[in-house]
């Protein structure tokens, strides 16, 4: 157990972007009581994905991490879930089909409410206001009386997360997710785009494995690994209250987890050594994710694995390098080489999206080249490198929206930004953009499995 920790002890650090509430009994009162409610995951998942992570940390697997960049109340319901799931599906199968590789299957969802923020304050029309800091805190509506940070909505956030959790595991378990469906996991809007006729031709083939696999006896009858799928969950811990709320004792082994999701992450804005929410995420045994940027310096990261990972256990730990196109040939060849150097396993995760927004006609967005940029040179410098490109961590919707400019061959143009743009928070790559990331990625994990395959192939 770490030294010196308890769920609370973050509460004598100093903390960044906390929510100011304007009434401390109410909140201490909404945290006594988020204390008894059911765990929303068991501790036994959690090592099961921390072991799944330890096999794209010895470079055996390859991690897909992806959902909402804010989960909200409003968009809350089946057909959201549904959409999103089969979206991420289709992904994953063609990582896993046309790259060969086991996917690791971690949604950002189902407990991803809280956002960090630039500003804390926002001005429109001369009038200015507390940010917007996500549904578990305040309202995105433009009014004084929204923006004020609320703890009664993280008893609804928690709420949302367990009914969003339920349908999941219900997807995932039940059948939705069986390989003879992987025809029916296309999404209409998406039919009729080049991403489409390519996923058709792929399916196909996993269809004609399948009548093989049948007629030699393999079938989803006998098999669960082909009608069934273990899919995890993730968000950003920032709210240390509500995270510390939902920290338990697993009676197994004894150990601290937290129960609010599978994996959690320590936010770019948040990731000081001495600070709180560093504290907070040594003492659980989950497994973690750590938002890399520009102004991270090798020393610091290697500061940050010591506490974060002491056991140098693989799997524990996820880098997600988000720099930016332009940057990351610049930053992440350092980080490597001191990890490296220092023989710490971790997985390698690239995060194209937060290095890449720009505001367009007022809209955030990002261009889809630019994502698949920074994409293609986190893996051409992995090659380099010699070490595993482990992972791709994106904020992406199964819904048809304009948030992101470009893609395909409907790109999205600035002017239609304006025609679907719903995020609460960052811009998500929508359906189609979605897949064909996930062809490029394929493509890329195939080029490294042949750059990086034993030399001593038997020649028949
Ligand atoms: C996010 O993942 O939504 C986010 C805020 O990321 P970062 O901490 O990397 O800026
Ligand atoms: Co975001």
């Amino acid at each position: 157990m770490a030294k010196d920790w308890n769920p609370a002890s973050w509460r004598s650090k100093a903390i960044e972007q906390v929510p100011l509430y304007p009434d401390p009994n109410a909140l201490a009162e909404t945290e006594k009581r988020l204390a008894t409610f059911p765990p929303l995951v068991f501790a036994g998942e959690a090592r099961k994905l921390k072991r799944a992570l330890g096999e794209v940390a010895e470079g055996r697997a390859f991690l897909l991490q992806g959902g909402d960049c804010a989960e909200s109340f409003a968009e809350h319901g089946a057909d959201n879930i549904r959409d999103f799931f089969r979206a991420f599906l289709q992904m994953a199968v063609v990582l896993t089909f046309a790259a060969s590789s086991p996917v690791v299957k971690v949604g950002r969802i189902a407990g991803q409410f809280a956002k960090p923020r630039s500003s804390g304050s926002e001005t429109k029309n001369g009038v200015t206001l507390p940010s917007y800091r996500g549904d578990i805190i305040n309202g995105i509506e433009f009014e004084e009386a929204s923006r004020i940070p609320n703890p009664e909505r993280q008893e609804m956030a928690y709420r949302q997360s367990a009914a969003t959790l339920n349908l999941l595991r219900a997807f995932a378990q039940g059948g939705y997710a069986n390989l003879d469906n992987v025809h029916q996991w296309m999404l209409g809007f998406v039919s009729g785009s080049p991403q489409a006729e390519r996923y058709g031709e792929l399916a196909d083939r996993i269809s004609e494995t399948m009548a093989f696999m049948r007629a030699i006896g393999i079938d989803s009858e006998t098999h669960p690994s082909l009608r069934e799928t273990d899919f995890f969950t993730s968000h950003e811990a920032l709210l240390l209250g509500y995270e510390q709320a939902l920290t338990r004792v697993d009676s197994t082994s004894g150990e601290w987890y937290a129960t609010s999701g599978h994996m959690i992450w320590i936010g770019d804005r948040t990731r000081q050594i001495d600070n709180a929410h560093v504290e907070y995420c040594r003492g659980i045994r989950n497994p973690l994710g750590l938002k890399c940027g520009p102004s991270l310096a090798p020393d610091d990261l290697l500061r940050l694995i010591d506490i974060l990972n002491p056991q140098n256990e693989a799997g524990r730990l996820t880098l997600i390098g988000r720099f930016g196109h332009e940057k990351v040939g610049d930053h992440l060849p350092a980080l490597i080489r001191a990890v490296e150097r220092e023989g710490r396993k971790v997985v390698w995760s690239c995060d194209p999206m937060h290095g890449n927004t720009i505001t367009v006609n007022d809209y955030k967005t990002r261009p889809f080249d630019r994502i698949l940029k920074e994409v293609e040179t986190f893996f051409e410098v992995h090659r380099a490198e010699g070490t595993h490109a482990g992972g791709i961590h994106v904020e992406m919707t199964g819904k048809d929206v304009t948030e992101c400019t470009g893609g395909g061959a409907r790109p999205v143009l600035a002017e239609d930004l304006s025609d679907r743009y719903h995020t609460h928070c960052d811009p998500r790559l929508n359906a189609d953009q979605a897949l064909e990331l996930s062809f490029l990625v394929a493509e890329r994990i195939k080029k490294e499995h042949e750059t990086r395959a034993p030399k001593s192939v038997v020649n028949f």
